[in-house]
């Protein structure tokens, strides 16, 4: 019996009797239960702090919790910044000012001792006890833990009690577990809003951008937005049921042929293509690979430029160009022509005038000819060198008649060539308007030469193109309309919004470059007008130059 009571001692360590055996059993088990329960509350403490919360918040709901595992009157934070301590939240709030902990106070060795420690803040002149205005009873212990990211301290954890020497071993360890633990949020927190403030920048500077941007993956899902999109294609893109690129980018049920992703997928390279919408708008879009960290093809980010507006510019540079050039030239050989003309009319006039009163009735006949063909020679070099010289050409007062019956001098023979009777009906009493006289000519020659192309194509009709001027009024404004017709092979519904389009064409290379009417145009709004067009497949066509009579040229 004996050896056993010692057997048992030497294998427990404790003190001799049973009584105090179990005594100090129920005591250790008391501490563990503790310690468990502690860290329970630890545990739940940190699934309540959520990586959004401020620090004050924090500490309001630790301070909530933590007398449920040690003895807790107030808590609080301090932050360490440019070398000095400041309390940046307590609990309860009205405990005391958010201030700076002076430099001499006890509180600054727990950062020296690198661990949890307390203290007695009745001796500490400068500590929390002296600062408590509202809360009476002064804090008899008081904890300090420091917060530790990565190896150095950078705030404290303080956690007082009105109990003395209320803080022993265990509650020191407790106090540095949930100082690591709010250090540890902390530091989340402040990464979680370093991201939303990078991810809100980006999304900000993706939304700002104005043209359309998408990301699509490989399967070809739209993924991202920008939120922008060309005008013709907002309807269809919103509408569309399906979430793939080409149901909402184009209205299709399946991949596109010759993809650009396809083929992103296959080389990894970017792709640069150009749309021309059924809306008649030019896009210039970009196709860049997007890589996930397995250098995988994750995605591919479309950019779409309009270039509609820049397209139509160059074909404006283009046409002046070519107008310029064609300019140089008629002006050379308008120039050339002029001297022998001048010499033909004259000779002929002298001519006819030694023939005058003699019965040579054929001679005349011939002589008058040569006379009025010369003069009509001599108008074309005119309007020749007056086209040549039309980008110097201010607006002024301009007969729209008169501008008309020009171009018809110039042009009116190589139109009957081919077999196409014209007709005048113009208005006389057409009011001037303020115009660019030769760009006027310009839009005329080109509508002309448009009808007489829809015409050759014809067959087995009488050809027939109509020149009009007239006066149109819509409210208080006036309207002076220069229009042509033509019986020719029309255009088809789903053209007629294409042909104002810089470079479209249904001619042959060699006999159209689709600038006409981009030019037409841009010279028609120039002008504060516009061009319309009325069309009938197989029956023909008829453009008007519709410009505003402007009330102070009214002569
Ligand atoms: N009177 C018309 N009848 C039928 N189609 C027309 C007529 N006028 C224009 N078009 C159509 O519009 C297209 C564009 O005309 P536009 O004048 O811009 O260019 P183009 O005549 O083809 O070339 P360019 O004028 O630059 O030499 C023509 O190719 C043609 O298909
Ligand atoms: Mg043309």
């Amino acid at each position: 019996m004996k050896n056993r009571g010692k057997l048992l001692e030497q294998l427990t360590g404790v003190d001799s009797s049973k009584l105090n055996y179990y005594v100090e059993l129920k005591k250790r088990n008391q501490d563990v239960l503790k310690q468990n329960s502690r860290l329970e509350i630890l545990q739940q403490l940190t699934r309540d702090i959520n990586i959004d919360m401020s620090i004050g918040d924090i500490i309001e709901r630790a301070f909530r919790k933590l007398p449920e595992a040690l003895p807790c009157d107030f808590l609080a934070l301090a932050k360490l910044t440019e070398g000095k301590l400041k309390l940046i939240a307590v609990a309860p709030r009205d405990f005391t000012d958010l201030g700076y902990i002076p430099k001499q106070s006890i509180l600054w060795n727990a950062f020296r001792d690198k661990g949890a420690t307390s203290y007695n803040p009745m001796l500490d002149p400068l500590c929390l006890a002296q600062v408590t205005k509202k809360h009476v009873e002064p804090l008899r212990s008081l904890a300090a833990a420091p917060l530790f990211e990565r190896s150095s301290v950078t705030g404290l954890l303080l956690l007082g009690s009105t109990i003395d020497a209320a803080y022993a071993r265990a509650e020191l360890n407790f106090a540095q577990h949930l100082a690591d633990q709010l250090a540890i949020s902390m530091q989340n927190a402040r990464l979680y809003k370093q991201v939303s403030r990078a991810k809100k920048e980006w999304e900000a500077t993706f939304r700002a951008v104005t043209d359309p941007i998408f990301l699509i993956d490989t399967d070809y899902n739209v993924l991202l937005h920008n939120g922008q999109l060309p005008p013709g294609m907002s309807n269809a893109f919103n509408q569309a049921i399906s979430n793939k690129c080409f149901a909402k980018l184009r209205g299709g049920t399946e991949p596109c042929q010759n993809c650009p992703i396809q083929e992103i997928k296959e080389t990894g390279k970017p792709v640069f293509q150009q749309w021309n919408t059924p809306e008649g708008e030019f896009l210039e879009l970009s196709y860049y690979p997007v890589f996930n960290e397995e250098k995988q093809l994750a995605a591919v980010t479309i950019i779409m430029k309009d270039v509609t507006k820049k397209l139509k510019m160059e074909a404006q540079l283009v046409q002046s160009a070519k107008m310029v050039a064609l300019g140089v030239m008629a002006a050379g050989v308008a120039h050339e022509l002029n001297s022998p003309m001048t010499v033909i009319i004259g000779t002929a006039q002298m001519l006819a005038r030694d023939l005058q009163g003699e019965e040579d009735s054929e001679h005349v006949e011939a002589l008058s000819d040569i006379i009025n063909c010369g003069l009509r020679c001599k108008r074309i070099i005119q309007n020749l060198l007056t086209f040549s010289r039309q980008d110097q050409a201010p607006f002024s007062p301009v007969d729209l008649n008169a501008e008309a019956e020009r171009v018809l001098d110039m042009i009116q023979y190589q139109i009957n060539r081919s077999q196409i009777a014209i007709f005048e009906h113009f208005d006389r009493d057409l009011p001037k308007i303020s115009a660019n006289g030769p760009q006027i000519q310009q839009v005329l020659t080109n509508f002309l030469i448009n009808a007489r192309d829809a015409l050759t194509e014809v067959d087995g009709k009488e050809k027939v193109i109509e020149v009009a001027t007239s006066l149109r009024l819509d409210g208080k404004q006036r309207w002076a309309v220069l229009s042509v017709s033509d019986n020719g092979i029309g255009i088809a519904p789903e053209n007629v919004s294409k042909i104002f389009t810089p470079f479209y064409t249904s001619k042959e290379a060699s006999k159209g470059t689709g600038l006409g009417l981009s030019v037409s145009l841009g010279i028609a709004e120039s002008h504060h007008g516009n061009i319309e067009v009325e069309s009938t497949l197989g029956q023909g066509s008829r453009f008007s130059l519709v410009l505003p009579v402007d009330e102070s040229n009214d002569e």
